[in-house]
């Protein structure tokens, strides 16, 4: 039996970083960012991963009407870790009251929260969990170099949740189609952070980063339909079966490039990038969230989600919703007040 997503939550750190202050630290406008990327602004976060991720945990818990202690495993999708060791995932665990859930972190860049779904679905089917957390939460924001102007102006930081638990009357994940290009690898690395480093020299500086926007945006049009197709194929459907497509938002360009390649009207692909730029493995959850919060996704509608990323992963599922559109009950977590405005952020 597959399994359903019963509960779902995000959380966006209050800074909001617009166009016009990006314009004010470097050459850049919001005329040029909105013409080729679509997005307005984004947000930068006062917290960390775990914390942004245990907000949107309690809320998924909370709109499933779960309490912490019935998750049996909390999967944290993310490439911006608050530490390796231990790992993200066992913090947001403790810090939303779980004690005895399996705990750990992946990381397959913006696909993360896809391959999280296909794991927790595979987890819930074998028998060896019965209530998977899977988040995704992203601060993209330590990583940027904010004067590289072709990469700071796409990422913002923010985080989204959904609760699997065992489908009932068809609804879950259908199926899935999961991948990656390590040839092309080199079009989206930070080349000296991790393991790699050498720590004699490291002065503190920018990180180096690789990134070859033209080739990503080719590959994830390419990478995002063939996966896309392969996961319908595999659930026996048909793009006119899905009521919706709930892409990854990097760049509203490439979201329209998809939706016409896979035949989509373009009111039944969500984006909300506009509003928060690219999330990575963030963003995913917190458009599905918004969805249901917009009352776009009704009783057991098909959706199609899909996602590529650093690696380069690309990543696909199909999944039947259930019964239930609206939360449960409304969790109280919140991240603790910001004093800060994002400029003064992202120049601390
Ligand atoms: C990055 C991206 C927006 C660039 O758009 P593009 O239309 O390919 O633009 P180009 O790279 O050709 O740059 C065009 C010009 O704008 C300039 N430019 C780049 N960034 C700029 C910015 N923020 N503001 C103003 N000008 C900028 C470039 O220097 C270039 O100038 P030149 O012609 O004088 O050399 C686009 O390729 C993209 O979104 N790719 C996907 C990237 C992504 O989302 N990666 C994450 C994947 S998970």
């Amino acid at each position: 039996m597959p399994a359903m997503i019963t509960g779902w939550g995000k959380c966006l750190p209050p800074a909001v970083l617009t166009n016009d202050d990006l314009a004010t630290i470097m050459d850049t406008s919001d005329e040029w960012i909105t013409s080729r990327t679509g997005i307005r602004e984004r947000r930068v976060s006062h917290v960390g991963v775990a914390d942004l991720g245990y907000v949107s945990a309690m809320r998924a818990l909370a709109a499933a009407g779960r309490e912490p202690e019935q998750v049996g495993a909390v999967i944290l999708a993310t490439a911006s870790p608050d530490l390796l060791i231990p790992n993200t995932a066992s913090r947001i665990q403790k810090l939303i009251g779980n004690d005895g859930a399996s705990a750990f972190d992946i990381n397959a860049g913006c696909c993360g929260f896809i391959y999280g779904l296909a794991l927790a679905n595979g987890l819930i089917e074998t028998g060896v969990h019965e209530s998977v957390l899977v988040v995704g939460a992203e601060r993209l924001s330590f990583y940027l170099d904010w004067s590289t102007r072709d990469s700071a102006v796409l990422f913002g930081d923010g985080a989204g949740a959904a609760l699997l638990e065992p489908g009932v009357g068809g609804a879950g994940v259908l199926a899935a189609d999961l991948g990656c290009e390590p040839g092309a690898g080199e079009a989206l690395m930070i080349a000296n952070f991790g393991t790699v480093m050498d720590l004699s020299s490291w002065d503190g500086g920018p990180f180096d980063q690789r990134f070859d926007g033209q080739e990503i945006f080719r590959r994830a049009v390419r990478g995002m339909h063939e996966c896309s197709m392969s996961a319908l194929k595999r659930a026996g459907l048909e793009i006119n079966d899905c009521s919706m497509l709930i892409p990854h938002q990097a760049n509203l360009r490439i979201v329209e490039s998809l939706g016409k390649r896979l035949r989509f009207d373009a009111d039944r692909v969500f984006t909300n990038l506009q509003r928060y730029g690219n999330t990575s493995a963030a963003t995913v959850p917190i458009a599905l969230t918004e969805s249901l919060e917009e009352g776009l996704i009704k009783p057991g509608d098909n959706l199609l989600m899909t996602a590529f990323g650093a690696g380069l992963t690309r990543a696909a599922a199909v999944l039947r919703w259930g019964e239930r559109t609206t939360p449960v009950a409304n969790a109280t977590a919140e991240l603790p007040p910001c004093e800060k405005s994002a400029l003064d952020l992202i120049q601390a």
